[in-house]
């Protein structure tokens, strides 16, 4: 399979280069700017890029990758903070111009190689503190900005290239094009990276492996497809277990059952933990507490489960590649299988090495590989749940009656929302229960009866959140439904608090 290999110089945008590349079925890999020669060697890359970065070339500690690179005679692409280095490194000057964010109009002054294709101009998205001043000898202008004469620069002979915008987000017109330009006709990388053949590789990979693999499964996407791949490449030698904590969504325990046992055949054990965890949590309000009670039940229950059902040699989890490259200057993906750990806090004498067979993958591709191997839609479209489950969403103390409450008039907001065509454009949906209760009136009888608060919340990757506007007449529905049909309600109210200050989950 052709590689193209991008150099992590600490831009926000680094993953989304790899992102867009794979987009058009060129695998792209995110790595640490400082990768050395022989590893650079050992992935065998089609071409580089530099990503942008938060430094400057001239700064005592700027990033700088080894010098060899340069004299690899790869196709070497440097964008923004990458786009200075070339400039540098190849015997041009950069300088301090003024900051520069936002939209300008680029104008292409050669359209061959890079810029073939994208017309006369384009919208370009700048982000930058220095720019290239002169450009190196050897080199030519192929396109400028009002404010950045060498906003693009080719070499006459070799095949590298600098672009002081940004190609890879989607306020660049053509940024694709560009990219594509550079990875198909400049590196002829082939589009070889497929899920088809990602699933075919990675089977072959993981039945080499020996002895038993243990999965938790927790019904979400992750966990799921996971699983899927390691059940068809060792079969039953692959143990998935789910623990039911009592703290699901409606029906959610035997749904997930189903799925496994019946459409899979997949050797699944359901631990129904729910009194467990339900009695140790009696009382407690305080909703930190609650996290560590539940955190700690889970590993309790299942090392129970390790200890009893195996020996398992290897623990199997569902992570992505965005969990595994660190913010910032990346320390680059570790390999996709990884020898020994202590994740999640299970005890080192369980002696576990860890298979993480998404962990090159984006979420995206991960939705794809579910579609492949048939998980049902309803699975993998939806929202994200919290690992501890209605813990977080109950206010306060965890009652039966409370549990109740929360799971039904949840699944009535997800009805609802599935029933206005809503369900997909929203972040998170539910409806949550504390200890505060309000009069209403049923039949002629005055009765004091608990407050619903309905959560619907808009996000994009849950560190920010905005109230979603819903509809009135689709909030009204909600609210009679929730209180026609649950007879404990009264009331119901919706939250309109975005995050920050407050949070999604209510605990
Ligand atoms: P908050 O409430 O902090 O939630 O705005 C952000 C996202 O994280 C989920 N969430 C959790 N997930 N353990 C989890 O696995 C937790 O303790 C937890 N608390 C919140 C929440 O559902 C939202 O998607």
């Amino acid at each position: 399979m052709d590689k193209i290999l991008v150099l992590d110089f600490g831009s926000q945008y680094s993953h989304l280069i790899c992102r867009r590349i794979r987009e058009f079925s060129v695998y792209a890999e995110l790595v640490p700017f400082d990768i050395s020669l022989e590893e650079i060697r050992k992935h065998n890359p089609k071409g580089i890029i530099f990503s942008g970065g938060p430094s400057s070339v001239y700064n005592s500690d700027a990033p700088i990758p080894e010098d060899a690179i340069f004299e690899m005679n790869l196709p070497l692409l440097g964008i923004c903070y990458g786009h200075q280095l070339i400039v540098n490194k190849f015997g041009g000057k950069v300088k301090r111009a003024n900051k520069e964010y936002g939209s300008s109009l680029l104008t292409i002054d050669n359209d061959k190689d890079l810029l073939s294709g994208v017309g006369e101009s384009v919208r370009a998205w700048m982000s930058h503190g220095d720019e290239a001043e002169e450009i190196p000898p050897g080199f030519q202008v192929i396109g400028h900005t009002e404010s950045a004469k060498a906003a693009a620069i080719a070499s006459d002979e070799k095949s590298v290239f600098g672009i002081q915008f940004h190609p890879e987000v989607v306020h660049t017109e053509q940024g694709t094009e560009i990219l594509k330009n550079f990875v198909l006709k400049v590196c002829g990388a082939s589009q070889d990276w497929t899920m088809e053949g990602f699933i075919e590789t990675e089977v072959e990979k993981i039945s080499k492996i020996e002895g038993n693999v243990l999965c938790g499964v927790s019904g979400g996407i992750d966990s799921t497809v996971a699983a899927l791949l390691i059940h068809k490449a060792i079969g039953d030698r692959l143990k998935c277990v789910f623990v039911n904590n009592g703290l699901l969504r409606m029906d959610e325990e035997k749904e997930i059952e189903e799925m496994f046992k019946n459409n899979f055949k997949v050797n699944f054990s359901s631990i129904n933990a729910g009194e467990s965890f339900l009695s140790k949590l009696k009382g407690v309000e305080d909703p930190e507490e609650k996290r560590k009670i539940v955190g700690e039940e889970f590993i309790s229950v299942f090392t129970d489960f390790a200890e009893k059902n195996g020996p398992f040699k290897w623990l199997a989890q569902g992570t992505l590649y965005p969990d595994v490259i660190e913010s910032g200057v990346s320390k680059g993906p570790a390999a996709v299988i990884k020898s020994h750990h202590n994740v999640g806090g299970l005890p080192d004498w369980l002696n576990l090495e860890i298979l993480e067979p998404l962990k090159e993958l984006y979420k995206d591709e991960v939705r794809e590989i579910a579609k492949i191997l048939n998980v049902p839609q309803n699975i993998f479209m939806r929202h994200p749940f919290p690992g501890p489950g209605l813990a977080v969403r109950i206010i306060g103390e965890i009652t039966p009656i409370k549990l109740d409450i929360t799971k039904r008039a949840s699944k009535i907001v997800e009805e609802e929302l599935i029933e206005a065509g809503l369900y997909g454009s929203v972040w998170q949906a539910y409806a949550s229960v504390g200890d505060d209760k309000a009069v209403g009136v049923v039949g002629d009888e005055r009765k004091h009866g608990n407050i619903v608060m309905i959560r619907v919340v808009d996000s994009i990757d849950a560190m920010t959140a905005d109230w979603t506007r819903l509809p009135h007449g689709l909030l009204e529905k909600m609210s009679n439904r929730i209180t026609n049909e649950i007879e404990d309600v009264t009331w119901v109210t919706y939250a309109i608090s975005s995050k920050p200050p407050a949070t999604i989950e209510p605990q």
